[in-house]
C-alpha cells in the first residue's frame, strides 16, 4: 500500500513514544520506508537502537552530531513525503506553533512542506491549559493535521483527556493523505472567501457575519491534494498558496473574472454583499441633528450568476446561505444563478455555518441529483465536497429531499 512513500515519524518525550515502535512496524509492513527523528527527551522513553532497528534506517537526534557537514534538518524535509509526530508533548507543539527551531526535530517541522500530522498526547490539565489550546488551535489554523487525544486513565495517575489517540487513527489518517495527496494535480481551482466589505465613509462599511472558514477549508483540502489553487479573499490568509485579498464586491469580481479562463473549477463561498452605498463618502459623514439618515443602496454584480453564463469547461459551484426553507430556497437558487453545484448552508443553527468550524450541508447538482452531508469540522465537509464535484462520490437522484450517505 504504502511502497515507493516516505514517512518521516517524529517522536517527542511523552511516555506513549513506546507505542510508535508499532507504529513503525505498521508503515514498514505496508512497504514504507520509515525515518525516525527523536527529541533527546525521546530517548528517555525509547531506544535509538529498537528505533534503528524497526524502521531499519538510521535515527536522527542532534543535527550537529554527524559525521560531515550535511544540513539535516533540510534533506530530511525534502525528502518526506509526510511528517507524522507522535506523540507530540506540550512542549514541542508549544514550539512548532512559534517557529522555534532548538533541536533537529523542530527544525525539520520548520522546513517542512508537505503535509505534516500530529498526535498530541499529554496529562490532561496540560490538554486544557488555555496556551495549550491557543497552539493547537493556531497549528489547526495553519493547516497541520491534528488528531485529538483521547479521553482515559492516563500513565500519570489521572483520568481525563489527553492520551495518543489509536495507532489504527494515526495509520489511516497517514494512508489517506499520502493516497489523496495527487488527487486534484493538474486542477487549477479558485476559491472566494469571506464577506465583502461596501464602504460608506472612510470609517464605515456594510458587511456581514461571514468569517471565510469554509472557503479557507477548501482551499486548504485543495491544496493538500495537489491543485493550484487561487483563493480570493476578504480575510487575511497567510498560507502557501496563492492568496488574493479583496475588499468589496467589485474587487472580488475582478480577480474572479482575472482567473477565470485558466481555471477548472470555481467555488463561490464567499458571502458578497447584494448591495453597496450608492455614493461612498470621501469624508467622514458627520452626526445630523435628525433621528434617522437613509442610505441609499445599489446592486452588485452577481458574479456566480455572471460567470455560470460564460463558463466554458469550468465546474461553478455557488454556496447558498438560507434562514429557512433551505432546499426549497437552494433549489430555486441553482436554477437562476445557472452554476453547476450549489451547496445549500442552514445560517439559522447556531451550531453550523457562519464562524463555526463545523458545518452540515446539502449538495445540489444541476442535475438535480443532492447528497447531504453530516455535520463535521469545515476541513471534513470540504474534502467531501470536492469528492462529490470529482465524481468520486455519487449522489442521489430520487426526489427524497435528503439523501444521506448511508443511504446513497
Ligand atoms: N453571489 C455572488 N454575487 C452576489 C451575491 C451572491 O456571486 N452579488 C454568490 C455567493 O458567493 C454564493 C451564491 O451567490 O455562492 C449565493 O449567495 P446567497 O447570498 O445565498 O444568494 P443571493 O444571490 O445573494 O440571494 P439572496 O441573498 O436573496 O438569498
Amino acid at each position: 500500500m504504502l511502497s515507493g512513500k516516505n514517512i518521516l515519524i517524529g517522536i517527542t518525550g511523552g511516555i506513549a513514544a513506546y507505542k510508535i515502535c508499532e507504529l513503525i512496524r505498521m508503515f514498514k509492513r505496508q512497504n514504507a520506508n520509515v525515518k525516525v527523528v527523536c527529541t533527546p527527551n525521546a530517548l528517555n522513553f525509547v531506544t535509538k537502537l529498537t528505533l534503528q532497528n524497526l524502521s531499519q534506517n538510521n535515527v536522527a537526534v542532534d543535527e550537529f552530531d554527524i559525521p560531515d557537514y550535511k544540513p539535516e534538518h533540510i534533506s530530511y524535509a525534502d525528502e518526506a513525503d509526510i511528517m507524522v509526530i507522535a506523540p507530540a508533548t506540550a512542549n514541542t507543539i508549544s514550539k512548532i506553533a512559534n517557529g522555534t527551531c532548538d533541536n533537529l526535530l523542530t527544525s525539520i517541522v520548520c522546513a517542512f512542506k508537505k503535509p505534516v500530522i500530529i498526535a498530541p498526547a499529554m496529562n490532561c490539565n496540560m490538554w486544557e491549559n488555555p496556551i495549550s489550546e491557543d497552539n493547537m488551535e493556531k497549528l489547526y489554523r495553519l493547516g497541520y493535521e491534528i488528531l485529538e487525544p483521547e479521553s482515559g486513565f492516563l500513565a500519570c495517575g489521572y483520568e481525563g483527556k489527553g492520551r495518543l489517540c489509536s495507532l489504527e487513527k494515526i495509520f489511516d489518517r497517514t494512508v489517506e493523505i499520502l493516497q489523496s495527496q495527487n488527487k486534484l494535480s493538474g486542477q487549477k481551482i479558485v476559491i472566494t472567501a469571506g464577506g465583502t466589505i461596501e464602504n460608506i465613509d472612510p470609517v464605515r462599511y456594510i458587511s456581514n457575519y461571514s468569517s471565510g472558514k469554509m472557503g479557507i477549508a477548501l482551499a486548504d483540502v485543495a491544496s493538500s491534494q495537489g491543485a493550484e489553487v487561487v483563493l480570493i479573499s476578504t480575510v487575511d490568509v497567510n498560507r502557501k498558496y496563492n492568496v488574493v485579498k479583496v475588499k468589496s464586491a467589485f474587487e472580488m469580481q475582478e480577480a474572479v473574472n482575472a482567473e477565470f479562463a485558466s481555471a477548472n473549477c470555481i467555488i463561490m463561498a464567499a458571502a458578497v454583499a447584494d448591495y453597496r452605498v450608492k455614493n461612498v463618502s470621501d469624508q467622514k459623514l458627520k452626526k445630523t441633528f435628525e433621528d434617522t439618515i437613509t442610505l441609499e443602496l445599489v446592486k452588485n454584480p452577481d458574479i456566480l450568476k455572471e460567470i455560470s453564463a460564460k463558463k466554458t469547461t469550468q465546474t461553478v459551484v455557488g454556496f447558498c446561505a438560507e434562514s429557512e426553507n433551505l432546499i426549497q430556497n437552494a433549489k430555486e437558487k441553482i436554477a437562476k444563478k445557472g452554476c453547476d453545484y450549489l451547496i445549500a448552508n442552514d445560517i439559522s443553527r447556531k451550531d453550523i455555518g457562519f464562524s463555526s468550524d463545523y458545518n452540515e450541508v446539502t449538495i445540489l447538482s444541476c442535475d438535480g441529483s443532492m447528497k447531504k452531508l453530516e455535520r463535521s469540522n469545515k476541513r471534513e465537509i470540504a474534502k467531501q465536497i470536492f469528492e462529490v464535484i470529482y465524481g468520486q462520490k455519487e449522489t442521489c437522484t430520487d426526489n427524497r429531499e435528503f439523501c444521506t450517505s448511508t443511504t446513497c
